[in-house]
């Protein structure tokens, strides 16, 4: 039995090392007797060899090993250590290898393997928890089919796991059992078990040939009438794969199950889907507008890896981005299909330079494919995902949509049943496409973001204007003089009246290049990096009338949102400096407030357009970051907008009024999100008139977006509204975890001056429960992550605060505690005497008796770097 001893150091794991698996499993069997403590777990394995292997090695963790037989013969002569059981091979090529081990989910506070949430028992086996269930070879290029027999007490009515369900039947003593056979090979990763009481929601879906397909979705009971939203985008999704990737589900019944306890959104399982709960349940009175639209792509995205993923999955865990960052574009395409593509756009890119951006310029930096590892887990990142997403756009930017779909068309076909590369994937493109990717696949290996500066040259006598770009891409952890990338620039030319004169793809190849555009017969304008073509930081030296031209008149939408936020960055900096903001950007702004007082406008663009850039997009254009100074400034402009543009403000405000029952639609939900800007704006000097403005909107709020945005605002505010609103909350929300997550969230993101003596409150708040992954984000994510004035406090109490939630979590659930981790990865970027304490931050959690290997990686590539 394993016992906690001195941790084993971490080690690097390198993608130069990979070798295949010495033998093929033909099929696995598994059995589950779920006992109340304790769970035995018999996996009966067929084994081939195909190398002259001598032993067999087998991947466990926190593991009781009851027995182990080779063709029906018990094995002593097994080596077994703290992660891995090896044992001598029998004579002949083929045997069959069967293991029992016991394990006890009711202690599993990691949430890897098969643990308890609720009462009930679910699994997490991406990416290396399946070692925690039996002994296996735990990597994702073993593949297998998988008989799954699961047995536990009547308590639990619903026994699933993954494919179809081909037996079931009543036990002695109250207990009951489920046979489940997956006829597609896959990895243990996407292996899953649940058994719980739940509430099972039916609905049913035809595929294209005519497939029909049992969808069923499980929740807590109680939860029932809140997934409506959740089946209908399942739905959708199913037909959006059919319809623009022409890919079919493929087997009888689609389960999703939503669990309270999860360290991710969502695990995409071979037809058994498990999910947080805050990516299923939605509705009107609990759930934001947001919360909606990431329920719907969530699902589809969970949905879209039953192709990119599980028919073709990775061959090891450098490969992550394969099916990564190709199912977040493919979801990212879906949501844009189903609502606004360029407001779609708006919010990818915002998240992409909040959060990855940041990543690649500090001591994490990787390229979208790792080379090396310490902990897997702490790779599925921002850049695996969201950059790895913006390549593949990319690939289908520079072969065109039908070449690009040949490429996957031939991709899937090639590689079904494959455990694959990225390079597979760039291949079948080039060879679907005939086009050369050799440059491009530089994206795959080298890390940081490019720099891309444009310059610009009308020339009225020849008609021309010629672009210069060139680039360069900063040094970054073990990397160093960075060839040129292959990208593509969209370079739009708009006349006085907003026409465009001309759209051209410029691909941009060398250190530095100049394209000549013809037919200019007009002064243009440039519009620069259309639809954020290529995901790099982009210089120029456009001036403020061309922005303000720009943000009104651009049809790219995209580009539009670009230059009001690139013309409130440059003021926030004269801000900075001293300055005031200009009355030409004051009159810019209300230009903005005009379009969105015409009834016709895209009202989700005009509250996107409206919004100023938050205080880390404002700090990655500063040397040195002080959070305070920056929050000053944004605080000043958002006075100077309010004070100058009030009465047009109120006007908007009224406009946008609830209109009409409550609905999710493309124009209800802008609606919402503009007024709520709007009543930002309105509140946002902190005084009596603005409590009692948020207070009455919170009153009079008949849905979750509106009461949210109404307590973020009353959170700053310190007049007696705002504790009124949130007892109010709590009082009615108190039995909706999600929504607790929500208070707790608000509370934890406000720059309120006595904010730390609030969070430490929080803390020890009889619903907070740190083992809760929803619950310790809520706190800690939300409090490092959306507080920067609070987390950089000059006392280090916001650091010190972390600090102690992180050394905390270190024991309960590693994954959790490397993520907190997060923001101060960041130190270089502060001011001296931050550095210092945040450096001090990381020192004490690397001093963690028993550091996990996923806090011990992130921790020491931070102060190492
Ligand atoms: N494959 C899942 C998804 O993107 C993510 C699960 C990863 N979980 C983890 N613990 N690393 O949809
Ligand atoms: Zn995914």
């Amino acid at each position: 039995m394993r016992t906690d001893t001195a941790p084993t150091p971490p080690k690097t794991i390198y993608l130069k090392d990979y070798k295949p698996y010495p033998f093929t499993i033909t099929a696995l069997d598994l059995n589950f007797d779920i006992r109340d403590g304790h769970t035995i777990v018999t996996a009966r394995a067929d084994y081939v060899r195909n190398s002259g292997s001598k032993e067999v090695f087998l991947n466990g963790e926190d593991l009781e090993l009851l027995s182990v037989k080779i063709d029906g013969a018990e094995v002593t002569d097994y080596n077994q250590t703290e992660v891995a059981l090896r044992v001598p091979c029998p004579a002949a090529d083929e045997f069959t290898l069967e293991i029992v081990t016991k394990i006890i989910p009711e202690k599993n506070t990691r949430l890897e393997g098969l643990y308890q949430s609720g009462g009930n028992y679910c699994t997490q086996c991406e990416a290396e928890g399946f070692r925690r269930i039996t002994y296996f070879p735990d990597r994702p290029d073993v593949m297998t089919t998988y008989t799954v027999r699961v047995e536990a007490d009547q308590a639990y009515p619903v026994l699933l796991s993954n494919g179809n369900k081909t037996d079931e039947g009543a036990l002695d003593n109250g207990r009951h059992f489920t046979v489940w056979h997956d006829p597609h090979p896959k990895p243990c990763y996407l292996f899953a078990l649940v058994a719980g009481d739940l509430f099972e929601v039916h609905d049913t879906f035809k595929t294209a040939s005519g497939r029909d397909v049992d969808l069923y979705i499980y929740v807590r009971h109680g939860d029932e009438n809140q997934c409506d939203h959740a089946m209908e985008s399942l739905k959708k999704s199913m037909t959006w794969d059919e319809e623009v990737y022409g890919l079919e589900y493929d087997l009888d019944i689609f389960n999703i199950v939503a669990v309270s306890d999860f360290n991710m959104g969502a695990m995409e399982n071979k037809s058994l889907n498990i999910f947080n709960t805050a990516l299923v349940l939605a509705q009107q009175e609990t759930a934001t507008d947001h919360d909606f639209i990431r329920v719907e792509s969530v699902i589809a995205h969970e949905y879209f890896h039953n192709w990119s993923g599980n028919r073709v999955t990775c061959r090891d865990w450098f490969q992550l981005s394969l099916k990564e960052g190709l199912t977040v574009f493919r979801d990212q395409e879906f949501s844009a299909d189903m609502h606004s593509a360029a407001v779609q756009r708006i919010d990818d890119v915002a998240h992409l330079r909040r959060h990855q951006f940041p990543e690649d310029a500090g001591p994490m930096a990787h390229p979208i494919r790792p080379e090396s590892y310490i902990e897997i887990n702490n790779f599925y990142t921002m850049t695996v995902y969201e950059k790895g997403a913006e390549i593949i756009r990319m690939l289908r930017t520079i072969l065109g949509d039908e070449n690009y779909r040949k490429g996957t068309d031939l991709y899937f076909s090639r590689h079904d049943g494959d455990a694959a590369t990225c390079e597979d994937f760039v291949k079948s493109l080039e060879d679907a496409s005939g086009a050369d990717l050799t440059q491009f696949r530089l994206w795959y290996s080298q890390a940081g973001t490019p720099e891309v500066v444009f310059k610009g040259v009308y020339d009225a006598d020849k008609n021309t204007y010629s672009v210069t770009l060139s680039q360069s891409t900063p040094d970054t952890p073990h990397q160093s003089d960075k060839r040129p990338m292959v990208m593509p620039v969209i370079v739009g030319l708009i006349d006085e009246s907003g026409a465009d004169i001309a759209e051209e793809t410029l691909m941009l190849s060398e250190a530095s290049q100049e394209f000549v555009i013809e037919n200019v017969d007009r002064t243009p304008t440039p519009s620069i990096l259309r639809k954020f073509s290529a995901p790099v930081r982009l210089s120029h030296d456009l001036n403020d009338e061309q922005l303000a031209h720009l943000m009104v008149h651009d049809n790219d939408g995209f580009n539009r949102w670009e230059a009001g936020q690139t013309m409130m960055l440059r003021v926030l900096q004269g801000m900075i400096e001293g300055k005031a903001p200009s009355e030409a950007f004051l009159a810019q702004y209300g230009a903005l407030i005009d379009i969105a007082l015409d009834e016709n406008a895209d009202k989700a663009l005009s509250a996107r357009a409206l919004t100023l850039p938050d205080i880390e997009a404002i700090s990655q254009t500063q040397e040195i970051v002080d959070p305070d100074v920056i929050f000053k400034a944004r605080e000043g402009l958002l006075a100077a907008i309010k004070r100058t543009h009030k009465a047009a403000l109120s006007k908007l405000y009224k406009a946008n009024a609830p209109s009409g029952e409550f609905s999710v639609s493309a124009e209800a939900m802008g609606r919402r999100a503009l007024r709520n800007v709007v009543m930002g704006l309105l509140s946002a000097t902190h005084g009596t008139g603005c409590a009692k403005l948020a207070k009455a909107h919170y009153d009079d709020a008949d849905n979750m977006t509106d009461r949210v945005a109404a307590l973020a605002s009353l959170a700053v505010n310190k007049n007696p509204q705002g504790a009124e609103a949130f007892d109010d909350f709590y009082a009615r929300f108190k039995d909706y975890p999600l929504v607790m997550d929500k208070y707790f969230a608000l509370q934890a993101s406000a720059a309120h001056p006595d904010i730390i003596n609030k969070v430490k409150k929080l803390r020890e708040h009889a619903d907070f429960n740190v083992k809760n992954p929803n619950r310790a984000r809520s706190l800690y994510g939300a409090f490092g992550m959306n507080n920067p004035v609070a987390f950089h406090a000059k006392d280090g109490s916001g650091y010190a605060f972390l600090r102690d939630g992180i050394i905390e979590l270190n024991d309960i659930n590693p994954q959790i505690a490397a993520r907190l981790l997060t923001p101060l990865r960041a130190w270089k970027r502060y001011t001296p005497d931050r550095q210092d304490m945040m450096k001090a931050a990381l020192r004490a959690i690397l001093d963690t008796d028993n550091i996990a290997p996923n806090v011990f990686e992130i921790a020491s590539k931070s102060l190492n770097s």
